[in-house]
């Protein structure tokens, strides 16, 4: 899979005086059984995280709060995208590289994700995903 199966998923959102309302249903709101949930937080204004792919594992990524960029590369094609939006979901298939750039201080990320966490299901050096997906 590659960027044309990259989406922005606009999560249900309840509005309401009180406090909005988003959820999420694996296998109904994302093409995935949710295994794993992790969230990234206290990043340093300005950090970078991920950079690498993923062999399997299909993700949905949310800014909960704050922002940041995402970069997106399939071997051929980038893309990046802005997410700052706590209803707003960016599914990443797999063999996607990512790079998550630009973060606001205070914000969070939380990552929806199709499988348990398994190291070797990274590509962690760019050049041997590249290598892979270019020899498909
Ligand atoms: P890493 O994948 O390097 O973070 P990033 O998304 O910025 O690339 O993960 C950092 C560390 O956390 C690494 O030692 C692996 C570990 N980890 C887990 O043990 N379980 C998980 O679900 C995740 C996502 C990471």
């Amino acid at each position: 899979m590659g960027l044309e199966a990259v989406r922005i998923i606009d999560l249900p959102k309840i509005s309401d005086p009180r406090g909005n309302l988003t959820f999420v249903e694996g296998g109904r709101h994302i093409p995935f059984d949710i295994k794993r949930v992790y969230y990234l937080y206290d990043v340093p204004g300005g950090e970078t995280r991920g950079g690498h792919a993923h062999r399997n594992l299909q993700q949905l990524i949310i800014a909960m709060s704050g922002s940041f960029e995402v970069l997106l590369d399939d071997g051929y094609k980038r893309k990046t995208i802005s997410l700052n939006r706590s209803y707003r979901g960016l599914l990443i298939p797999t063999m996607v590289w990512r790079e998550l750039v630009d973060f606001s201080s205070g914000s969070v990320c939380m990552v929806l994700a199709s499988e348990y966490y398994d190291e070797a299901d990274y590509y962690r050096e760019y050049e041997d995903f590249y290598k892979a997906v270019r020899e498909k």
